[in-house]
């Protein structure tokens, strides 16, 4: 079988378009700009170029960006007092700190100092907790990704068997979560893999979704996966490459050459999930500001 490729740049340009309106149609009717200040601490490349992107997609959509970009050397207390100052601001409606942190910054502490309401990542205990169960909450922006993705593309959740790989907090504990709750996104039978998983395969040839979110180029092989399955690739590594411009290409989890043979349907990377999570945190960005009113 040879597989339909996701446009998942496709998909977020549709619904940044929507974003747009919405943000003109909010402004028009109450004079409110939703506004995100993204915090930068140190210059990790991968980091700043997400940063860079999130502030450039905020822009085009009409979202006020707050640029906070700090050296590597910022002590913890100094992070913290910003996140009180941005949680007070009236024109910030989110609050989004770059991870990974520098390691003398405790990202427990910092997660928990920003306002719940303006945790547009979805990482606050608070969101956490109201996430599991089933509550209103700003949803985590990669896995929200991923799940309007497949909504979008007319995958059916409902009674499937769905075998995450990975069990981070940022993508596979959350989308876990999101994938076993009642509703037309959720109702999945849900299997988590991890780095202690006896058996990978055995576990994925069962299911008819495979979410890789292990964070290591080869995760899943063709042979991992049965004929027909949906694979979605949330992997984002950088592998060396003399022949490219900047001396690395992006590789997902899976074999994609071999999967795209063998799938149904398949998200690439890049062009796959990477340009959903921007798209869920301007999507949350928004609707923040729009509950504030
Ligand atoms: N680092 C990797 N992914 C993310 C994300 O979704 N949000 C934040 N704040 N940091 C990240």
């Amino acid at each position: 079988m040879t597989a339909r490729i996701i446009d998942g740049k496709q998909v977020s340009a549709t619904i940044r378009a929507e974003l747009q309106a919405e943000v003109a149609a909010l402004k028009a009717a109450t004079g409110v700009v939703p506004g995100l200040a993204v915090v930068l601490v140190g210059n990790d490349p991968a980091s700043t170029s997400y940063v860079t992107a999130k502030e450039k997609a905020c822009q085009e959509v009409g979202i006020f960006s707050d640029d906070n970009r700090l050296p590597a050397e910022t002590s913890e207390a100094e992070l913290l007092a910003l996140i009180a100052r941005l949680n007070q601001d009236e024109r910030i409606h989110g609050i989004l700190v770059q991870l990974p942190l520098p390691k003398h910054i405790s990202e427990a502490k910092v997660i928990m100092a920003i306002d719940p309401d303006k945790d547009v990542d979805g990482f606050h205990p608070v969101n956490v907790g109201r996430m599991v169960i089933g509550e209103e909450a700003f949803l985590p922006c990669t896995p929200h990704g991923v799940l309007v993705l497949l909504e979008r593309c007319g995958v059916v959740l409902d009674g499937a068997e769905v075998v995450v790989v990975g069990r981070s907090n940022i993508v596979g504990k959350p989308l876990a979560n999101m994938l076993i709750q009642k509703g037309s996104r959720g109702n999945a039978t849900v299997t988590v893999c991890h780095t202690r998983t006896r058996n990978l395969a055995e576990h994925t040839r069962r299911a008819d979704i495979v979410i890789a979110a292990a964070g290591r180029p080869g995760t899943i092989t063709a042979d991992m996966v049965r004929e027909g399955a949906v694979v979605i690739d949330v992997g984002v590594n950088r592998v060396s490459d003399s022949s490219a411009a900047r001396g690395y290409r992006l590789v997902g989890d899976v074999d994609f050459a071999a999967l795209k043979e063998k799938a149904s349907l398949i998200t690439p990377v890049p062009g796959g999930v990477g340009p959903m999570t921007i798209t869920m945190l301007l999507h949350n960005t928004v609707a923040s500001a729009k509950r504030r009113r």
